[in-house]
């Protein structure tokens, strides 16, 4: 695994690829925490390198009222104030690479417009990739939010670029996380959250593996739940993995681990 250290930047228009896929309400942001990660390789990018070319995707696209919920352009100008220097946005009705070239840096509209085409930046097309490859000369992954998915912009791109790198969020994650789950003192909790449980079939599996404890949480938690007999009602649930959840519970006791789920679940006639 390449690092930023590791190469030169000087001369070099650099694409980088961020998870700017913050939650918003009416344009607005509610939790800025995604931009504010991905500021130390944005500012080491722009203060180091020739010019920069920022991706990311919000959201999930579907149709034509999801490209208009979804425009990137509000987190373009949060990201701009937080750093106080102008980023240009480019949509993609524009001349990309006249405005890439013109340009110091540059944020791209939401990648996933290109989902509307076929799913191209979802199925990784590799014409898509290689679009966005050739807008630069070195591509930085720092988008550790996405990276469970191989889409164009953060693996099909890498196929095309010389040089590939990850950024400075993505290499504190895989540092930490490494080091927390290959060393970890004991004893070792570990809590996962989200609404999936099928996004982190591996992940609860392995952890089982190497963690005393695993606290499970957020939507996800209901699917374990209704996997116990537990009445859910309209709480999230993942049907078809609910024999995963069985399984992973068997596992637990198996291995002589404790899987803890929520007992202090707010409930109400509806949401
Ligand atoms: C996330 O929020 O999990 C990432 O940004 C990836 O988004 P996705 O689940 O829509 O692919």
């Amino acid at each position: 695994m390449k690092r930023l250290e590791d190469i030169k930047l000087d001369d070099k228009t650099v694409i980088v690829r961020c998870d700017l896929n913050v939650p918003m309400e009416n344009g607005i942001i509610t939790d800025d925490n995604r931009i504010i990660k991905s500021i130390p390789t944005i500012k080491y990018l722009y203060e180091n390198a020739k010019s920069v070319v920022i991706l990311s995707h919000l959201g999930r696209i579907k149709n034509k009222e999801d490209e208009k919920k979804n425009t990137l352009e509000p987190v373009c100008n949060y990201l701009s104030k937080r750093l106080n220097i102008d980023i240009t946005f480019c949509t993609y009705l524009e001349d990309v690479k006249k405005v890439v070239s013109e340009n110091k840096i540059v944020m791209l509209e939401n990648t996933r417009f290109f989902d509307l085409d076929n799913n191209k930046e979802s199925n990784n097309d590799l014409s898509l990739a290689k679009f966005f490859a050739s807008l630069g000369d070195v591509f930085v992954n720092d988008a550790f939010g996405t990276a469970h998915r191989a889409h164009c912009s953060n693996v099909g791109v890498t196929q095309f670029v010389d040089t590939a790198v990850v950024g400075y969020l993505m290499q504190k994650e895989i540092d930490f996380l490494g080091n927390a789950v290959e060393n970890p003192v004991r004893p070792f909790v570990a809590i996962l959250g989200g609404a999936k449980v099928a996004d982190k079939l591996n992940v609860i599996s392995n952890l089982l593996e190497k963690c005393d404890t695993l606290i499970i949480g957020g939507g996800m938690a209901y699917t374990f739940l209704k996997a116990k007999g537990y009445e859910i009602g309209k709480s999230l649930v993942d049907d078809t993995k609910i024999d995963y959840c069985k399984e992973m519970m068997e596992k637990a006791e198996k291995l002589g681990k404790k899987l803890l789920l929520p007992v202090d679940s707010v409930v109400a006639a509806a949401f």
